[in-house]
């Protein structure tokens, strides 16, 4: 495949648009919570909401009712115009690439509130063209509206040709931000045999052998493991960031909590909030637990310059175990930073 020159890859794509990022913001981003930006009652809560989740997203696509569309446009504008937003950032997923609404959403949202809005999540991404295609537009209503700060692209990885491509889509832009696993999507679109969002199944798991007459355990098996490790090794080789996507069953937050442990323990750095119920099961998850905190942080004391070998409590330590160690003090701290509460269970207090 043709690729851009090392130096025309960060040259803004168009006359007058800002430079792209060399590297993404540092920000906390445990939950991406979504509103429907047409509900008036839910727009009345935002300037609570938005102190107790890390970002916002006003929805736009699947779950707003086709002849809604336009006011849940007119309603995001509206929130991004009117609302504090604090420290929590501002995003909104828009309709995909093909539809009949997808060109006003980009253009009216950017043309009025371009300035408050951090990232735009683009669903149903194929491959490459499809950034490459809001890279550009993206790139010239920023030059139109005079922006100084690029708005960043988060893909949803939600169909069996984007999870084919997720290598080339991680690495098409330096817009990209991340991505987000959407199961509900890829499960029809790979024609998995499931009715949910996200989560597993009962019937998908392993056996054990049979012996003799004993009963056998069956271990029901994470359905979503291979696309969010071949996630995972896409993003975090480009660096950008990887995301599990939303967990349906509300009824079932031991559940959503597994689900979303798996995704942390695997490299993910948040999921989606649905539910407000689901936006303290994210922050439980997505921030490192305080007790692997503080042997994270013996690690790091024991080797200060993160060379050589030591034992901590029978476990063999090495520059390896150093940096996962770095992984998640890094984290911790910056959990710590906006979250007084755990800066003290992570014994960082000054
Ligand atoms: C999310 O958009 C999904 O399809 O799971
Ligand atoms: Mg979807």
């Amino acid at each position: 495949m043709t690729t851009k020159t090392p130096r025309a890859y960060w040259k803004p794509l168009a006359i007058g648009a800002p430079e792209p990022y060399r590297e993404l913001p540092v920000k906390l981003e445990r939950m991406i919570h979504f509103v429907p930006p047409h509900n008036e009652k839910v727009r009345a809560k935002l300037p609570d909401l938005a102190k107790t989740v890390d970002i916002v997203l006003g929805n736009l696509e699947d779950a707003i009712p086709a002849d809604q569309k336009e006011q849940a446009r007119k309603g995001f504008i509206e929130m991004a115009k009117t609302v504090d937003f604090g420290n929590a950032q501002l995003w909104t997923r828009i309709n995909c690439l093909n539809s009949p609404w997808v060109l006003d959403d980009i253009g009216e949202i950017v043309a009025e509130v371009g300035d408050k809005l951090d990232v735009i999540m683009l669903p149903k991404v194929e491959g490459p063209w499809d950034i490459h295609y809001m890279d550009q537009l993206l790139a010239q209503l920023e030059a139109r509206h005079g922006l100084t700060r690029p708005i960043l692209v988060h893909a949803i990885l939600e169909t069996a040709e984007g999870v084919k491509n997720v290598e080339a889509i991680a690495t098409a832009s330096p817009r990209m931000h991340g991505m987000s696993l959407g199961p509900a999507d890829l499960a029809a679109s790979r024609g998995m045999k499931t009715t949910r969002v996200g989560g597993g199944h009962p019937d998908y798991g392993v056996l054990a052998d049979a012996k003799g007459d004993a009963p056998r355990a069956f271990v029901q098996q994470d359905l979503w493991h291979y696309t969010v490790g071949k996630m995972v090794d896409a993003c975090l080789s480009a660096g950008i960031k990887p995301f599990y996507g939303p967990f349906g069953d509300f009824s079932d937050p031991a559940a959503c909590e597994a689900q979303f442990r798996n995704a942390f323990l695997m490299g993910c750095v948040g999921a989606w909030s649905l539910h407000p119920s689901q936006v303290e099961i994210a922050k439980r998850v997505f921030s490192p637990e305080p007790e692997e905190v503080k042997f994270a942080v013996r690690i790091l004391e024991a080797m200060p310059d993160g060379t050589g070998a030591v034992m901590i409590d029978g476990k063999m330590q090495d520059d390896a175990t150093w940096k996962q160690a770095k992984v998640i003090v890094d984290l911790a701290k910056q959990v710590a930073a906006g979250d007084p509460e755990r800066a003290v269970l992570y014994g960082f207090t000054a």
